[in-house]
């Protein structure tokens, strides 16, 4: 072997050493440990942990939403409010939590969906949602307000005024001192607010659709060189979804594997356990 040929032997070693392996677990063993430990990781001092998700269109991302903000109410009862904009969604019709129209009803309920519906179109329409959203979260901002805001659409939201696309970094940026957890969706990280990715503990992708996507979805994991196989080995059929927690670096390929039931918020109250945890109403978020 020459030099130059032990070298580049070195050089694959240390490559084929520095391959991140990614266990594939279902979600109905990564599920429980993770509503445990999502934003308490010190549990001396638990912390709202933000969380973004892309994924293109009927990847999954509000399947996913939806089962672990479900897990979060059973085990911890934390008060949560989904914003949504579609025009339609038949999965978020399937959580079984009560959905208002205006910030007023949404502020009254522990858990809900905050679905301004409006019959107008275009402009009207986009000023309507842009009201009533920027309501709600102008009063939801005070201290301890101990909730999780997850948005459906987050670019839409964003795009509907530079108010709102102020007011929703802030949450990202600030939310944390304040008690909330944001959750942002979207379908591609591409004009994204920077913020969403700096101040996520957690991501959340699904199998993009062409190779430009996969890039930048892998670079929100880190090296592209390292993420991209791992991106591209997932199965979009099984609604395959890689998620890596930021600080500790663990990541993991998974799915759901357990069918989203409707549970609405009062009744689910009073089974009391959750996959073997005990419910914790009113003892800590
Ligand atoms: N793990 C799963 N098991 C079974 N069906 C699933 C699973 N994940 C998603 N689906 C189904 O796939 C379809 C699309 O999922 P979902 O609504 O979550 O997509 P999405 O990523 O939110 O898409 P969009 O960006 O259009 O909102 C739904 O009909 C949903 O029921
Ligand atoms: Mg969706």
């Amino acid at each position: 072997m020459t030099s130059n040929e032990a070298t580049l032997e070195a050089i694959r070693e240390t490559q084929r050493k520095s391959r991140v392996q990614v266990e594939r677990i279902p979600w109905s063993e990564l599920g429980p440990e993770f509503v445990e430990i999502w934003g308490r990781n010190d549990p001396e001092n638990p912390q709202p942990e933000h969380m973004e998700i892309v994924g293109m269109n009927g990847s999954g991302k509000t399947y996913f939403l939806c089962t672990i903000l479900q897990e979060r109410m059973l085990v911890r009862d934390t008060p949560t409010t989904i914003i949504a904009t579609k025009p339609a969604d038949s999965t978020l019709r399937s959580l079984g939590w009560p959905i208002v129209k205006n910030p007023r009803e949404a502020h009254k309920a522990r858990q809900v969906i905050l679905w301004p519906d409006t019959k107008e179109i275009g402009a009207a329409r986009r000023a309507y949602q842009r009201k009533e959203i920027y309501e709600y979260l102008s009063k939801l901002w005070q201290p301890n307000a101990n909730t999780i805001v997850a948005f459906d659409e987050i670019a839409y939201v964003e795009s509907l005024s530079p108010e709102m696309r102020d007011l929703i970094e802030m949450y990202w940026r600030e939310g944390r001192s304040q008690g909330i957890t944001v959750i942002g969706m979207k379908q591609r990280p591409q004009g994204a607010n920077r913020h969403m990715s700096s101040e996520s503990y957690w991501t959340i992708a699904y199998l993009p659709k062409d190779h430009d996507d996969l890039e930048r979805f892998a670079e929100l994991f880190g090296s592209r060189r390292q993420w991209m196989p791992i991106l591209e080995s997932m199965d979009a059929e099984n609604h395959e979804f890689l998620i890596r927690n930021h600080r500790t670096g663990v990541a993991y390929i998974s799915w759901i594997d357990i069918p989203l039931e409707p549970i609405a918020p009062e009744a689910e109250n009073k089974m009391g356990t959750y996959l073997g945890h005990q419910n914790k109403r009113n003892n800590d978020l």
